[in-house]
């Protein structure tokens, strides 16, 4: 029987046409994008190029969005980041018992540095309730943190 690969949500093929634009920039336009010289100009002008489209099909500022090298350093970025950047107003923050381990350990370092956490339960269908969402609102709240498609059971909002 051939088996069926159903965790695209996890990781996903490149599609043919990306991965031979990547394939002819990773050997062609290996300029280091940070520097002055031609072959930096010229990969930085290909970034900047990608960072436009890609923000208006987002419908944001092309500074307004941050390349990383994959989930782990984006969940670390974004809750570090909006932690930090909300403290002054409060140091609670929600999130749900099913998140991805690199959102879990990034809250768990966040709670030892002194935030309080609340986790979620969910349902037997993997969704958080959005009353109990509501009702763990405080004063002091200033980040929700909740997967909008879960990487091992496939729930989805
Ligand atoms: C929410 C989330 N964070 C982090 C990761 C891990 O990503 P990476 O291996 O790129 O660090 C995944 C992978 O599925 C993920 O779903």
């Amino acid at each position: 029987m051939k088996p069926i690969y159903l965790d695209h949500a996890a990781s996903t093929p490149v599609h043919p046409e990306v991965a031979g634009v990547m394939l002819k920039i990773m050997t062609e336009q290996f300029g280091n994008a940070s520097s002055v010289h031609s072959f930096g100009r010229s990969a930085k002008k290909i970034i900047n190029g990608a960072r436009d489209r890609i923000a208006a099909s987002l419908g944001c500022f092309p500074e307004e969005w941050v390349f990383t090298s994959g989930g782990t350093e984006s969940d670390n970025l974004a809750l570090f980041g909006a932690a930090a950047a909300s403290v002054v107003k409060g140091k609670h923050i929600i999130t749900t018992r099913i998140e991805h381990h690199a959102v879990l350990h990034t809250f768990e370092v966040l709670e030892k540095e002194g935030y309080s956490v609340t986790y979620l339960p969910v349902d037997s269908s993997g969704l958080v309730n959005v009353d109990e969402v509501r009702a763990a609102l405080r004063s002091d709240t200033i980040l929700i943190s909740v997967m909008f498609a879960n990487n091992e059971v496939g729930s989805a909002y």
